[in-house]
């Protein structure tokens, strides 16, 4: 992680960090990295403490155990293969048939080998199936295996009441039907489901018209285009912006689709170190000074990919200082947020409005439609010239039929309530109750002992557990209690660092966040997972309900929904 004071940024621009340590305890500092705009509408919502803290780090021995675990389930690995190979134990998992053993391997090598003998252990604390919609409380279908995880069968009996902390909720706008879905309902009616055609033949309806110009506004950009996947949203667009001669750096944990569009782009790709400024400026100076391979010419265009909040990490993006680094080097800056925008920044306007910055620091704004607005697909906004490129050259646009008017008009009703303009269903509450909920519930994991992730504005909150068999048993303990929550390891995270992801959503009760803390305190001392020893026991001594209440409330802290 980037520490916030090796470099620090007032204003866009870089300065000398050691002078600027200095202005952080003066009042100047909260111009730090925030527009003369919005420090005149108080609309910066950076506190005080520095929000890019390194995390901390279990003791030396968990890593040795975690590899050693890996080391072992390796070796059984080996031995197991070994044994199929000679016929002595049933393989069940894929492999090649005999006729293409000359042909370019299908499975890769060491992947395949991962899943079939490690992954293939603690299988069944993934891929549940759920059966009701995704609100506080939804419904688990039971599944058992009859050998030993290679496959699964659903028993019929339906895991009712299991607190939902695994889905992407976080507004609590994914319900079942209500009155405010009246609209969606008659655009249903209107119609029907499929559009049947593409945005640039017969598929551009009014409905998408009115999303788009009502995403623009929320963004307070001059023009926004959507479309019906999130994950094609990145994967088809950043290779219109991009292409040979072209250099991409990007942050070494973006997301699947966004790797995939800049690979698919052509330029060449360099990753740089998990939001570390430092290491992002290393390489831009290096790109300038070098120019591109061989011919040493100046690159045609740098394009830096971020994203608002990791999902995985639930660390928010250094922007501030990205933003400052981009205008320094003349690049261009693309940030997806899909995680943060609708529940990030005092309005929910995302990471640009949390730390205040201008809405022209931004070339390229993405974000998806299936977190926060509770349906699907994804947009591209910014200024107009650049949406009204991406209409014409986007293979979303060409190729791929439009969002279906019936999800248009569910994230219209979202965005709407998000805005304050459908007042009944409480859009700036909602903000605020999922601001309260995140800290709340991180600041007792913490307090317990876990290590957590993160950061306070974002809803994902991940606890290290590091031992694969301990994610595994994590998993499935919280489940026989009724929790539901997502555990992952390698590959998504790297080697040691296994966890369990918490989605926090404004629709959780204090009392339902109680009961999920209480169980994840007793299972987190029944597997030894309270790595970090501030507390060994639930019972906060930092912790109390009445000091969480009294702190400033959110509404204090924020201003006024921009207009
Ligand atoms: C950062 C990020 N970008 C893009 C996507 C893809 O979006 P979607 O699931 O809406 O297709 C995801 C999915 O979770 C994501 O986390």
């Amino acid at each position: 992680m980037a520490n916030p004071n090796d470099i620090a940024v007032t204003n866009g621009t870089l300065h000398n960090p050691k002078n600027q340590h200095r202005k952080r305890q003066s009042t100047d500092c909260v111009k730090n990295g925030i527009s003369k705009e919005a420090q005149q509408n108080r609309k910066a919502h950076v506190e005080d403490k520095p929000i890019f803290e390194p995390y901390p780090e279990p003791p030396l021995y968990v890593f040795v155990l975690t590899y050693m675990g890996y080391g072992i389930g390796i070796l059984f690995g080996y031995l197991r293969d070994f044994m199929r190979k000679w016929g002595l134990e049933k393989c069940n998992a894929a492999i090649e048939r005999e006729e293409q053993k000359d042909f370019v391997q299908l499975y890769q090598d060491f992947e395949n080998f991962y899943t079939r003998n490690l992954y293939m252990r603690i299988r069944d604390s993934w891929s549940h199936t759920a059966c009701s919609s995704p609100e506080p409380y939804f419904s688990i279908l039971e599944k058992v295996t009859d050998d030993y995880n290679w496959t699964f069968r659903h028993t019929g009996k339906v895991i009712e009441n299991v607190i939902n902390m695994a889905s992407y909720n976080y507004l609590g706008l994914a319900v079942k039907y209500d009155e405010s879905m009246e609209k969606v309902k008659d655009t249903l009616e209107k119609y029907g489901v499929g559009v049947a055609s593409t945005r640039n033949e017969m598929g551009t309806l009014d409905v998408h018209k009115e999303l788009e110009d009502l995403m623009a506004k929320f963004l307070n950009v001059e023009a926004a285009m959507a479309f019906g996947m999130g994950f094609a949203t990145n994967s088809t667009n950043i290779p219109i912006f991009v292409g040979k001669g072209c250099l991409i750096l990007s942050d070494e944990l973006n997301h699947a689709s966004v790797i995939l569009g800049a690979r698919l782009s052509g330029a060449v790709i360099r990753p740089f170190k998990h939001n570390n400024v430092e290491n992002l400026e290393k390489l831009l100076r290096e790109a300038i000074i070098s120019g591109q391979p061989r011919t040493g010419r100046a690159w045609k265009k740098i394009l830096i990919l971020v994203e608002g909040i990791y999902s995985m990490e639930g660390s928010i993006v250094n922007l501030p200082q990205i933003v400052a680094l981009k205008k320094k080097y003349k690049a261009y800056l693309y940030i997806d947020e899909a995680h943060s925008i609708g529940c990030t920044g005092p309005t929910g306007r995302g990471i640009r409005e949390l730390f205040g910055l201008d809405p022209d620091d931004i070339d390229i704004y993405m974000g998806t439609f299936t977190k926060s607005f509770a349906a699907s697909g994804g947009y591209i906004a910014g200024k107009k010239e650049l949406v009204d490129y991406v209409r014409m050259k986007s293979h979303s646009s060409a190729y791929a039929t439009s969002m279906s008017p019936v999800i248009a008009a569910q994230i219209i009703r979202s965005l709407r309530i998000t805005m304050g303009y459908d007042g009944d269903y409480g859009g700036m509450q909602r903000i605020q109750k999922l601001r309260e909920n995140i800290k709340y519930f991180r600041r007792r994991l913490m307090e317990m002992g876990f290590i957590v992730y993160g950061d306070d504005f974002s809803p994902v909150v991940p606890v290290l557990l590091y031992m694969p068999a301990k994610v595994s048993a994590f998993g499935r303990i919280l489940l026989k209690k009724k929790i539901g929550v997502v555990v992952v390891g390698f590959p998504a995270t790297s080697l040691p660092e296994g966890r369990a992801r918490f989605s926090i959503s404004s629709a959780h009760t204090r009392e339902m966040l109680d009961a999920v803390l209480e169980v994840v305190d007793k299972v987190g001392d029944l597997l030894n997972v309270k790595y970090f020893p501030l507390k060994k026991s639930g019972h906060s001594i930092l912790y109390n309900k009445e000091s969480f209440d009294n702190e400033a409330s959110f509404e204090e802290m924020c201003s006024e929904p921009e207009a």
